[in-house]
């Protein structure tokens, strides 16, 4: 199963298309993530009054936290034009020199998944984003030509799941880097109700802090929960939304009171029964359960990992004594069972 086929899972699927809709527009709009809005706010009031394109912007964490979303309301906000992009889609060193030349003055480039920009891009966007210059070779050979064009003064957005694989050039050239965490349970409610206002659902505050609790403290799944739980609503409850309507159409989608799916739960359930608690490596977890690696590490990971239910250690991924009990299984109390390192 791909992220992509997950209810809960963090990244895009088809029908979050809906969410454009959805999308904060300003700064004012955006719900949670008090710290990162005042230096946005600072960042873009600072720009402004002194007329300048506003530093360039790294945005990092869990997919389906609002990275894209704050590209777009900075854009709004400084009132420019916002490119997009992203990493994979830029192939070529050649492809970026034509996005770059038709940049105007204070426009925003956002590249999204920034991490996954090829080498010899990378090589064009420093100059870039340090000095505002695009150096190209005109003509091959002994008769090549190196030439330098200016460009005018803009900004990047930058956004990735990865820090860890951005290289270090390229996040030093970010003067504003800020990390998303996931969202806290008052923050979820009022995502949820703002949604159901927009779309005109009717939920009962029992049932928005039901598929809140459920929603990995991730806006992009709330969404998500939210029309599934509409759906089960219209069909067997007359639409609306109240909290044991919104507990039975989460557990018919095997979603747990925490926000758990199969996947997570797999994922535990493997390191426990067959692995007495870790460590196992993420590659083997991966193989065993079928999964791809890099959404085991982007969507699931992080989430168990703020619920206290997995560790990472330097050997692999180990099973805590809470995911033991969430699973009904009873954690090992000998030193000498399971993994000793944690308790
Ligand atoms: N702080 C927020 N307040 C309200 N809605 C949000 C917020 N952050 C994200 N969303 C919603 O969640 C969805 C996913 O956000 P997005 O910016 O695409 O996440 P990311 O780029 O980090 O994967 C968006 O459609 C948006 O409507
Ligand atoms: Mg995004």
């Amino acid at each position: 199963m791909t992220d992509d086929a997950r209810m809960v899972g963090g990244g895009r699927r088809r029908d979050d298309r809906e969410n454009i809709a959805l999308r904060p527009k300003f700064l004012r709009d955006i719900v949670g993530q008090d710290s990162v809005r005042e230096n946005l706010q600072i960042l873009i009031d600072a720009a402004k009054s002194r007329s300048e394109p506003i530093d360039h912007v790294l945005f990092y964490g869990p997919p389906g936290l609002g990275k894209t979303s704050l590209a777009y309301v900075i854009a709004n906000e400084v009132g420019v034009n916002i490119r997009i992009t992203a990493g994979p889609s830029i192939e070529r060193a050649g492809d970026l020199a034509a996005i770059l030349t038709h940049l105007k003055q204070n426009d925003i480039l956002f590249i999204d998944e920034v991490h996954r920009l090829g080498r010899a891009v990378e090589e064009v966007l420093y100059p870039a984003m340090e000095d505002f210059v695009l150096d190209i070779v005109i003509g091959k050979g002994p008769a090549a030509k190196n030439v330098r064009l200016n460009l005018p003064r803009f900004t990047v957005i930058g956004a990735t799941t990865r820090l860890a694989l951005l290289a270090a050039p390229l996040r030093d050239r970010f003067g504003a880097q800020f990390r998303l965490d996931f969202y806290d349970l008052p923050a979820m409610e009022h995502i949820i109700r703002r949604a159901a206002d927009m779309l005109k659902i009717e939920i009962k505050p029992e049932g928005t802090t039901e598929v809140a609790r459920r929603a990995r403290g991730t806006p992009r799944v709330a969404l998500r929960l939210l029309r599934r739980v509409r759906d089960y609503a219209q069909v067997r409850a007359q639409g609306i939304i109240t909290g044991p309507v919104a507990g039975e159409a989460l557990a018919l989608l095997n979603i747990d009171h925490l926000g758990l799916d199969d996947v997570d739960r797999r994922i535990l359930t493997l390191i426990i029964e067959k692995y007495g608690g870790g460590p196992v490596g993420l590659e083997t977890i991966a193989a065993a359960i079928s999964e791809d690696s890099a959404t085991i590490m982007d969507v699931c990971e992080p989430y168990l990992l703020q619920l206290g239910f997995l560790a990472r250690t330097p050997r692999g991924r180990t099973a805590t004594p809470f995911a033991y009990e969430h699973l009904g299984f009873t954690p090992p109390t000998s030193p000498n069972e399971g993994q000793q390192s944690l308790f």
